[in-house]
């Protein structure tokens, strides 16, 4: 029965197994696929193709490029394979990041609205197959996307071939919530036209020549997205602080009612700031992101949300149960797009989103660090967050004050790599206090941000820092240049920062 999800009788031909579609992969590819923040991957292909590669021991190096974070049957299969050579835009996986940090694949790690315009314009070389999960193909061929969105119509259009992964586990309802648009290449680009999150300006499929597809291959393997995080005491405090942020922006004119429309990053202080919502008094919630969790489902069974714009649904198993068990609750309610359109720089900005996104440390100016330890060790990746953060109408950061039980201080004078700079970070949450850095100099920043934001173990070590650094002349913001990373050097040397 589930043949009917393959409406186009003539491609029906185009069924194999899984097996039989890996072997169109071969060495020196690059290869495309669905998946954003681990939801609508593919699954059966790459298990197949893994397992391939290592019975067999045959040479295999691919490009593998994704909307972003894939799951484990894709991105942790071919990283402990060592198929890769080469990955982009974003990963969250242990076994890629090691695969990584480790010199066995290069990466590149990108702002996710870039990663179109990348493909499209071959600086990655040609894209050989593109490997796409779907609930559905239509009669006229076209690919009805599951869970994700991402950069499945840019890798449609611009691979060789294509390879369909229908999931029957992924509900046929899910046809319809996507809205799919695909931008001209300049000069020829026009405005796009989103004036509210819930506008629809596309087909509710990804247009697919018939010829392009190549193998077709039925699955049930689900999707399985990480544990969230329990929303800890910091995070809740967190939340509150900056749900208090925002009454007063309200009071004050800044901010409408309802807010401005939501951006969170993945995580349980975003996870936390939405649940906060939920019990506020805060009403008719918009949201345009790139990520859909648990509490943004939430906040829609709650009617404290009416709206959520985003690219991929990324929830947990009780989530993900409810969500296929009310489908149609839900499905007017939700629009999935393609990340070219919904981490677009233009919309977000006409939009006045408010983004939220967690940093690993940032610095006493506001320059904020999401991707390396130590400035050295690749965590995940900048993803969405510097699309959301430069053209927010509010761009804020979370973070702990301090990391790895109090011996890392997330408020350093320098951060040891820079996603995100003091000219984009407008306001900055830790568990200690707000930090809104708006119309600040460099030095008022630097005072607000300990004041507000840093450990009381750590206060001391910063303001003689900004002190020694303010002493002598013609220095708009203040360093020692050889004490700028003492404390991380501290922290290598010694197993704290203190
Ligand atoms: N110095 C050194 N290490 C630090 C640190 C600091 N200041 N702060 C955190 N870490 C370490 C933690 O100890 C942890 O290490 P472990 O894996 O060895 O336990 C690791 O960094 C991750 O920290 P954690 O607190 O678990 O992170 P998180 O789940 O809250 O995620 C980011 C934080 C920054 C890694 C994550 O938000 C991210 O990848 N952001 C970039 C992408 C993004 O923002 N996307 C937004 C749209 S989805």
């Amino acid at each position: 029965m589930y043949i009917e999800r393959i409406r186009n009788k003539a491609l029906q031909e185009k069924i194999m197994t899984a097996e039989e579609a890996a072997l169109l992969i071969q060495d020196g590819m690059n290869i495309g696929t669905s998946g954003f923040t681990p939801s609508g991957y593919p699954k059966a292909v790459p298990l197949a193709l893994a397992k391939r590669v290592k019975e067999s021991g045959e040479r295999m190096r691919i490009g593998l490029f994704t909307g972003a974070s894939v799951g484990d049957e894709l991105d942790g299969e071919l990283a402990r394979a060592g198929i890769v050579s080469m990955r982009a835009p974003y990963q969250t996986n242990d076994s890629m990041r090691d695969y990584i940090n480790s010199g066995g694949t290069e990466y590149i790690d990108m702002h996710l609205s870039h990663m179109p315009q990348h493909i499209r314009g071959g600086y990655f070389k040609k894209l050989d197959i593109a490997v796409i999960e779907a609930v559905a193909i239509t009669e006229d061929g076209n690919i009805v996307p599951s869970t994700s969105v991402g950069n499945s119509p840019v890798f449609i259009e611009m691979a060789q071939k294509v390879i369909i992964e229908i999931n029957t586990s992924q509900p046929i309802e899910l046809e319809g919530m996507a809205d799919i648009y695909t931008c001209e290449n300049p000069p020829y680009r026009k405005p796009i036209p989103i004036e509210k999150v819930d506008d629809r300006i596309g087909t509710p499929y990804i247009y697919c020549s018939s010829e392009k597809i190549a193998a077709i291959v039925f699955t049930d393997i689900p999707d399985m997205p990480g544990a969230l995080a329990p929303i800890n005491d910091a995070a809740k405090g967190m939340s509150e602080k900056f749900l208090d942020f925002l009454r007063k922006e309200v009071r004050e004119g800044r901010m409408p009612k309802n807010l401005l429309p939501l951006q969170s990053g993945v995580g349980s202080v975003a996870n936390a700031v939405l649940a906060g919502l939920k019990d506020s008094e805060f009403n008719n919630l918009t949201c345009y992101t790139e990520v859909v969790q648990d509490s943004m489902l939430e906040l829609l069974d709650s009617k404290k949300a009416v709206f959520a714009s985003t690219t991929a649904l990324t929830l947990s198993d009780t989530a993900l149960k409810k969500f296929k068990d009310n489908i149609i609750f839900y499905k007017d309610k939700i629009i999935l797009r393609p990340q070219e359109i919904s981490n677009n720089p233009e919309v977000i900005r006409r939009l006045g989103v408010i983004s939220m996104n967690t940093a690993i440390e940032v610095d006493i100016y506001g320059n904020v660090n999401s991707t390396h330890i130590m400035g050295q060790k690749m965590m995940n990746g900048i993803g969405g967050s510097g699309d959301f953060t430069r053209n927010a109408s509010l761009s804020v950061f979370f973070t702990q004050s301090t990391a790895k039980e109090g011996k890392i201080s997330s408020v350093v004078p320098m951060v040891s790599h820079c996603d995100h700079t003091e000219h984009d970070v407008m306001l900055i949450v830790t568990e200690r206090g707000v930090a809104d850095l708006r119309g600040l100099s460099p030095k008022e920043r630097a005072k607000r941000i300990i004041e507000n934001c840093a450990h009381p173990d750590y206060k001391p070590a910063l303001t003689h820092y900004m002190k020694t650094a303010g002493e002598g002349k013609n220095k708009h913001t203040p360093h020692v240049l050889k004490e700028a990373l003492s404390m991380h050097i501290r922290f290598v040397e010694t197993g704290t920062m203190q």
